[in-house]
């Protein structure tokens, strides 16, 4: 595992984005794996700009979602569909055509679950994952005490992690959704590469339970330790409490 310190979000966004861009130049139909989130916004914004200043094509790079609200009506702004949609897809010129996501409409979500870990797979699997952190260490929505091993699957969200997310929901806890389909642990680390970006204060504390700490189910991002090519790049702020 690599940790690299960057000095502000903007920097972790442009280091971030600049590693993508090569992998497109080097792969240009590679498939990116985004999160959703406050955190990966830099990273979206500098990748654009790329885009625009024709630093990179593209314009056949396949999007994937790592995880999914269940129950909220398709078409709702906050789900991670269009989310990433409004974030990634668009900015980047591309169409939903090239976009990758579980249905956190179906009514048979396992079916749903497993569907996408056999999209993913078909599509040749995720060349590079980039992941946020949670308070809590979990990454997806793999709270801890997940599986390390686990596939794509629902789960019940904490109410720390529900809190975290009803800025999204005009600060209201009860429009928040209980549950989500996360890609699992196991899943996540089946991508080549995995970037995880974290910065703040805030998440300092699962920053260094998950580089310096055991690997350990109560600690999801642990499981980066065991991945034969993982990036963390966090500002010095999340950086601060490593040893
Ligand atoms: C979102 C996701 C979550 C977030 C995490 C941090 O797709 O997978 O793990 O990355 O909750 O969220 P922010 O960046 O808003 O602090």
């Amino acid at each position: 595992m690599e940790v690299v310190i960057v000095p502000d979000a903007m920097a972790g966004g442009e280091l971030i984005a600049e590693t993508m861009a090569a992998l497109v130049r080097r792969k240009p139909d590679a498939l990116l794996g985004v999160a959703t989130g406050s955190t990966p916004l830099p990273v979206y914004e500098a990748l654009t700009a790329k885009v625009r200043a024709g630093a990179v094509d593209v314009s056949r790079v396949r999007i994937c979602q790592l995880d999914e609200y269940v129950g909220l009506p398709s078409g709702h702004p906050e789900s991670y569909r269009s989310t990433v949609l409004r974030q990634v897809v668009e900015p980047l010129g591309l169409t939903e055509d090239s976009f990758l996501g579980p249905d956190g409409t179906a009514r048979d979500v396992p079916a749903a679950c497993a569907a996408y870990d056999r999209a993913l797979a078909e599509a040749g699997g995720v060349d590079l994952q980039l992941l946020g952190i949670g308070t809590d260490g979990h990454i997806g929505f793999n709270e801890p005490c997940s599986s390390l091993a686990s596939r794509t699957r629902i789960k019940t969200l904490t109410r720390q992690t529900r809190e975290d997310n009803a800025r999204f929901f005009d600060h209201d806890i009860e429009q928040v959704p209980h549950h989500v389909i996360t890609q699992g642990i196991g899943t996540i680390m089946e991508a080549r590469h995995l970037v995880l970006l974290a910065t703040g204060e805030g998440k300092a504390e699962a920053v260094a339970r998950s580089v310096e700490g055991p690997v350990a189910a109560v600690c999801p991002a642990s499981a980066l330790q065991l991945h034969p090519h993982a990036t963390v790049v966090v500002d010095e702020a999340a950086a601060s409490r490593l040893r």
